[in-house]
């Protein structure tokens, strides 16, 4: 049986996670690549095909503005293409039906939306999105531009100066508010999912979890180098293992909850 389908090491990392106060979960691309989006690295990567350096630096930006635009063009089309997947919706459940005693924080480095058309109601996008367009001077404007792309054919409104992408490209700083409602939330357990744990600072999270003797559960593919550390890496993709592992986390509460409204009918009935 492969590694993937191993219930009881499923059911363990879940009641482990289970247990946690403040869970957060951490996807990467990895977690977007099942609904059919590419991940960066590894193979069929985007960054196999094309220079970050080009498409993903502020430098390549002022270098080559149309081609950057063109290419995000590409991806904004391409996202909106796709559909969610059974993980990224059970991860809607995991936000909605962990324990009472449990909060979930969703974050990703994923600048698509496919966690919000989930049903994810709050996501940190800590690379920025995919669908935001802003001043590339600074000005503070920004807009979500989801629908036609049009913001990106102006100059910004507000200063005139050329927009770009809103993303978090190589060299920049991440966004302070998303990375203030991390600390805020003081995590005591991570749900770390479909991420090469490469790319800094996110990628030092979970270590220093672990150091903290704080339980990391890695779902992923592949081994990472965060992999040896993990309190359990479970082996598979993110579309296959995360609905197990939700079920396992939330069924109590979902079962409480579906007798609850069951015993409500009943006692409506009961008066009719
Ligand atoms: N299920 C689980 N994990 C998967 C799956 C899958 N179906 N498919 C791929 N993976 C794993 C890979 O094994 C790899 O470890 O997801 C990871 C994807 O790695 P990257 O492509 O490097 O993506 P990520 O780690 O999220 O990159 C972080 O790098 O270039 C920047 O800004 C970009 O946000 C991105 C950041």
């Amino acid at each position: 049986m492969p590694d993937e389908l191993s219930m009881p090491h499923i059911q363990r990392a879940a009641e482990v996670l289970a247990s946690s106060k403040r869970l957060l979960v951490l996807a990467g691309a990895g977690l977007s690549a099942d609904a059919g989006v590419s991940t960066f690295r590894g193979h069929g990567g985007i960054w196999g095909n094309v220079d970050p350096e080009e498409l993903a630096s502020l430098q390549g930006f002022e270098k080559n503005p149309d081609r950057v635009w063109e290419w995000y063009r590409q991806r904004r089309m391409e996202i909106a293409m796709v559909e969610p997947h059974e993980g990224q919706r059970s991860l809607a459940m995991l936000e909605k039906y962990a324990a009472k005693s449990t909060s979930v924080l969703v974050a990703t480095t994923n600048e698509d939306d496919l966690l919000e058309r989930a049903g994810v109601e709050d996501v940190i996008h800590l690379h920025g999105s995919l669908f935001n367009t802003a001043c590339s001077a600074h000005c503070g404007w920004s807009i979500c531009d989801d629908g036609d792309n049009s913001w990106s054919l102006r100059d910004c409104p507000r200063c005139g100066q050329p927009v770009r992408p809103g993303s978090v490209w190589f060299g920049e700083a991440l966004p302070e508010s998303a990375l203030a409602r991390l600390e805020a939330f003081d995590a005591d357990a991570c749900l770390l999912v479909g991420s090469s744990s490469l790319v800094q600072p996110i990628a030092a999270i979970p270590p220093e979890m672990v150091l903290a003797h704080l339980p990391v559960v890695e779902i992923n593919i592949e081994e990472t180098p965060f992999s040896d550390s993990a309190t359990f890496h479970l082996h598979g993709r993110a579309s296959h293992i995360l609905p197990a592992l939700v079920d396992h986390i939330t069924s109590s509460v979902v079962r409480e909850q579906g007798t609850a409204v069951f015993r409500k009918r009943t006692v409506v009935g009961d008066h009719e």
